[in-house]
């Protein structure tokens, strides 16, 4: 079988991802220019082991990472046509997760660059989401970027790789969270994202009059909890609920979430215009699980040409957990000589603006 070998200049990274719910293994090539080309990206969902309880059970996800993350790399190296000496570095998410996961990932991310003797590269999860505009549409820093995903909610300045400044962030729930939550609470599948989504296609979002949290406020952060105790009051009020309730409770929720973000997005996009070059080509990214909703995207596009920014997301299956997304920012880091020791920590909590000052809310994610 003929192998790829890196061009003069260039990388060939392996990406490992075990944070959550998603087993993942990818091999990305970075050229000496920067562009990127995923070579292979294997992605075993863990939802059939976690649906029964509703939710991902943390020992359960572990062990499933265990069981499966060594034949993933296998399948991603033969599909890559890669061998582990022809790897420029070995990459893995290291947090923020579950700290179960996150250790099975970077412990084989960490035992194979030890025999092989390749650097190894602890990957924030969160940076990895912000940079995969860069493998996928060439898109470099300073952006402005909304962060939506099931353990997060944030609107970031991408200043550079390792350089962020955070804007505003959830007072509670991540969106993702609310979606995941909304979905339960209506006896809809896991994962609720998608769920809510397609049943909202066939709902009428003015039936029910729901709030919009956060709309017009002074203060730049996002709030979920409250629409989705709305969303259970109407739901009770209207029980037993039928196929066109449940619809119409979905599409009414994502009317909701689409104005509440539009306006944060909205209000962010005044405060950066003034620090972001002048006349530049102003990108607007958003990434995360939740940016692969088709509804929102299309909410985001319309802001961003209002306010000058043009619109950047990964397609649909980049925006959730994959192995492309770590093996990527592992190789912006190896560019840029930023590889760690064996001995780096996986870290449950990593904020990507450690400076940033906290939210004042009930359950604040940082
Ligand atoms: O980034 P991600 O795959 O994992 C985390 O880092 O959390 O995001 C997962 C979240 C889940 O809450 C899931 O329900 C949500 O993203 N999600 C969606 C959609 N696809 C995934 N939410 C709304 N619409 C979607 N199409
Ligand atoms: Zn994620």
């Amino acid at each position: 079988m003929p192998y790829v070998h890196s061009a003069p200049g260039s990388s060939l990274v392996l990406g490992l991802e075990t944070s959550c719910d998603e087993t993942a293994a990818a091999v990305v090539e970075r050229t000496a220019s920067g562009a990127g080309r995923i070579l292979a990206n294997v992605v075993l969902s863990q939802f059939d082991k976690h649906a029964i309880y509703g939710g991902v059970v943390p020992e359960i996800a572990a062990r499933a990472h265990t069981d499966s993350l060594d034949q993933l790399i296998r399948l991603a190296l033969d599909e890559a046509k890669v061998r582990l000496d022809d790897l420029s570095g070995i990459a893995a998410a290291a947090g923020p997760g579950l700290v179960g996961g996150l250790i099975v990932g970077a412990t084989t991310g960490k035992a194979l660059a030890l025999a092989t003797g390749k650097p190894f590269v602890a990957v924030n999860h969160l940076e990895a989401h912000a940079l995969t505009v860069g493998l996928t549409d060439g898109i470099r820093p300073p952006y402005l970027m909304l962060l939506v995903s099931g353990g997060h909610t944030q609107l970031l300045l991408v200043e550079d790789v390792g350089q962020y400044r955070r804007l505003a962030t959830t007072i509670d729930d991540a969106l993702g969270e609310a979606y995941d939550k909304t979905a339960k609470l209506l006896g809809l599948p896991m994962p609720g994202g998608p769920a809510v989504e397609k049943a909202a296609l066939d709902g009428n979002p003015a039936r029910f009059d729901l709030p919009r949290p956060m709309l017009g406020r002074e203060d730049p952060h996002f709030s979920f909890a409250g629409l989705k105790t709305a969303v259970r009051h109407a739901a009770v009020r209207s029980a037993p609920l039928s196929p066109s309730d449940v619809a119409d409770l979905c599409a009414g929720f994502q009317a909701a979430v689409c104005a509440s973000v539009s306006d944060r997005v909205r209000r962010a996009m005044t405060t950066v215009l003034p620090v972001l070059p002048e006349n530049d080509h102003k990108p607007f990214v958003v990434a995360g699980g939740v940016a692969a909703n088709r509804v929102l995207r299309a909410a985001l596009v319309n802001v961003a040409e209002d306010f000058g920014f043009v619109f950047h997301a990964p397609p649909l299956d980049l925006c959730t957990d994959n192995g492309a997304m770590i093996a990527w920012a592992g190789a912006e880091r190896l560019a840029r000589g930023l590889v760690d020791d064996l001995d780096a920590p996986v870290r449950p909590r990593w904020p990507l603006d450690p400076n940033a000052a906290k939210a004042a809310g009930a359950g604040v994610k940082a």
